[in-house]
């Protein structure tokens, strides 16, 4: 019998990362498989309370083996900025051209080192809780370039590279990814649960 996984996000495409690198004994059911449509705020201060935040709501109303994940990209000069507030670094509503002007502007005359980050948050069924983390390096580019991707892709250049995310084959992401990495790690982790 299959061991399931609830996700915590109405995100498919993140959905999807997951079941690409999900072993064939576990299954993942999302919220609104499990008819949950609305939005659950996200009010922590850093990528670890908002993915326990999305998923403890889970958990709270369905019990099992709940998860949820939140992501950021960390600039060094700007001392781990945007990070948790990354989708909405230039204001609301998010706009993804918006925040990658306005951080252009921000690093103008600093260095551009930065990372992504993503934290995975997973809730067992006896309530006790695990963080697993995945991070890409890399720098800012100084102009937007590139289609692919999303956010704020098409400025980021993947340490090893001389494109942006936006500008390379998204298999390149997909294999290397933050989100892939700490996906990878709750597996692992999982595996070993067995
Ligand atoms: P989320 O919590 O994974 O939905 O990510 C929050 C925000 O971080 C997104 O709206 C993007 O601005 C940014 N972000 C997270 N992951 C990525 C990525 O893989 N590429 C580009 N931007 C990302």
């Amino acid at each position: 019998m299959k061991q399931t996984l609830f996700f915590a996000s109405g995100n498919p495409a993140k959905a999807a990362e997951i079941r690409a690198v999900l072993p064939e004994q576990f299954e993942l059911v999302t919220l609104a498989e499990l008819g949950f449509h609305e939005e659950i705020e996200e009010t922590g201060t850093t990528l670890e309370e908002n993915a326990f935040i999305k998923a403890a709501y889970l958990h709270k109303r369905i019990g099992g083996l709940c998860i949820a994940d939140d992501s950021g990209l960390e600039v060094v000069a700007l001392h781990g900025r945007p990070g948790v507030l990354s989708a909405r670094y230039a204001g609301t509503p998010s706009d993804d051209l918006a925040n990658m002007v306005f951080l252009i502007k921000q690093l103008e005359g600093l260095s551009r080192q930065a990372r992504f980050r993503t934290v995975i948050a997973c809730i067992l069924p006896d309530s006790t809780r695990y963080f697993f983390e995945g991070v890409i390096t890399g720098h800012i580019a100084d102009q937007i370039r590139g289609q692919f991707g999303f956010g704020y892709d098409p400025l980021f250049i993947p340490a090893g590279f001389d494109k942006t995310f936006g500008e390379l084959d998204p298999a390149i992401k997909r294999a290397n990814s933050h989100r892939t990495m700490a996906i990878m790690a709750l597996v692992n982790f999982l595996v070993s649960q067995q």
